[in-house]
């Protein structure tokens, strides 16, 4: 987890970055020194968003720093986009000497921008710091940066170091660090209470298991977050084409995710008696793997006759769904890359949302929105479980025609799940290219919204 970047007020001398637009920019120029005026005129710099300007003094050393963003009547603004000042300024402490769009938001960046995967190379030499601007809670920002590096560093994590041993040893140390009850289930135990995550992993010399996390009161409302742990998806006896599984290591990005968000609602100490639940699996290619047309009874009882090897992320989450169902919790939300069809659908930025309880999926868009975590639902279309049937068994896996797969991937998942306040969450997990606050590579996607949700319900 990386260092914070923060720095609080008074401690250290600061460079002033100026936050400028074309509605703003000639009154803001108008008052810095003369010498700097020429100087920002001579460089032709043009206040438009992402462009920023380092401007010396007359001995030389950095006066501030210009940096354009959206002006206040844009319809679209990037919250996110003073962050990019992180990979852009040589190293130093900065402060904002004017408001951006949302002075949290933007200091919030900074601290995600900033983060590098150091596993297998040096880190580039960066040492940008940032004092807490006014108002701003840093050790909040901290926390959710932290998540976010955890939940990027294991989707990072090549396969090979990262398969269903290293997500149960990375999930026992995030346990340790908060106190939290630590439980996994594997072997035989597993093949006959989890009968769909053991026919998914069986396949795998890294044996499948599940893994439960459970902390808190239990007098507190009961929140379970459920994860899809595929630590490498080659699709199975239905392989999957060299492009379709180039960047399958991140197939355990839910599983990911929920740890994240785990570490968040623990660091903060919600009121919550929160459970974790992380279906750690290698759908692999053996003698020993599961093949189509195989039926297997779930743990809920239901039959699933297997359409699809490849479809095997919605296997693993029906029986950790039913087992997070037992008890009934105030909300359970799962988390997975689960469909490329939802993928095609809102594309690689926005989350697919679905759930039957209105006022939570109007809750966690809200959520969403404001902390640029965004969300998009999706419907629950009943008339498409017909697709879902199976001739010889209680259903399929997969839907026929093919039309629609995020949608009949969330309505297998509900088979599993008896609670209404339900979320499920289709991600992608990913950064396809480098964005401000947003690295290319891993990335957490829905934890902050949730994050912002449950601290509004729950915390003190
Ligand atoms: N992990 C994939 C889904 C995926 C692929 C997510 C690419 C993000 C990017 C999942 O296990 C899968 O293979 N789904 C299949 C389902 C199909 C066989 C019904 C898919 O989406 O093609
Ligand atoms: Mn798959
Ligand atoms: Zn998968």
């Amino acid at each position: 987890m990386n260092q914070s970047i923060f720095v609080k007020a008074g401690t250290t001398p600061a460079v002033p970055i100026l936050f400028v637009n074309a509605a703003t920019f000639e009154k803001t120029l108008a008052g810095i020194d003369d010498r700097e005026q020429v100087y920002v005129r001579a460089t032709g710099y043009e206040p438009k968003p992402g462009r920023h300007l380092i401007v010396p003094k007359a001995d030389g050393t950095i006066a501030g720093v210009l940096f354009g963003i959206e002006a206040a009547d844009e319809p679209v603004k990037d919250p996110f986009r003073p962050g990019q000042l992180v990979t852009l300024l040589p190293p130093g402490t900065y402060r904002f000497a004017n408001a951006p769009h949302d002075a949290r938001l933007a200091a919030l960046a900074f601290a995600l921008g900033a983060y590098q995967f150091t596993r297998y190379r040096k880190a580039e030499a960066r040492n940008v710091r940032l004092v807490v601007p006014d108002g701003v809670d840093s050790n909040d920002l901290t926390r959710v940066a932290q998540g976010v590096s955890l939940t990027r560093d294991l989707i990072n994590t090549p396969s090979n170091d990262m398969g269903p041993d290293e997500l149960e040893a990375a999930a026992r140390t995030l346990a340790e660090q908060h106190n939290a009850s630590f439980d996994v289930t594997r072997g035989n135990a597993l093949a006959t209470e989890f009968p769909l995550i053991h026919a998914v992993g069986k396949g795998s010399p890294r044996s499948p298991r599940l893994i439960d996390i459970t902390w808190g009161k239990d007098s507190d409302p009961k929140i379970t977050l459920v994860g899809k742990g595929v630590c490498f998806d080659t699709g199975g006896l239905d392989i999957k084409n060299d492009t379709g599984m180039l960047n399958m290591k991140k197939d355990m990005g839910g599983g990911a995710t929920a740890l994240g968000l785990a570490h968040m609602i623990m660091a903060r100490k919600l009121k919550v008696r929160l459970r974790v639940l992380v279906a750690a699996v290698e759908n692999s290619i053996s003698g020993e793997s599961f093949r189509p047309r195989d039926i297997y009874k779930s743990r809920k009882g239901i039959t699933v006759e297997i359409g699809n090897t490849d479809a095997e992320g919605r296997l693993v989450l029906a029986d950790a769904l039913a087992l997070a169902d037992d008890e009934s919790p105030a909300l359970i939300v799962d988390f997975a890359t689960l469909t490329g069809a939802a993928r095609v659908a809102l594309g690689t930025e926005l989350p697919a949302l679905f759930t039957d309880d209105d006022a939570l999926a109007a809750e966690l868009f809200a959520a969403g929105a404001a902390e640029h975590d965004p969300v998009w639902r999706l419907p629950l279309w009943r008339p498409y479980e017909a697709m879902l049937d199976s001739k010889i068994a209680d259903t399929n896996n997969v839907s026929t025609g093919g039309q629609g797969g995020a949608i009949t991937a969330a309505l297998f998942l509900r088979k599993f799940v008896a609670a209404k306040s339900w979320l499920h969450l289709d991600i992608f997990a990913w950064n396809a290219s480098a964005k401000p606050g947003r690295p290319e590579g891993a990335e957490s996607q829905t934890a902050r919204a949730l994050y912002s949700m449950l601290t509004k319900r729950y915390g003190t």
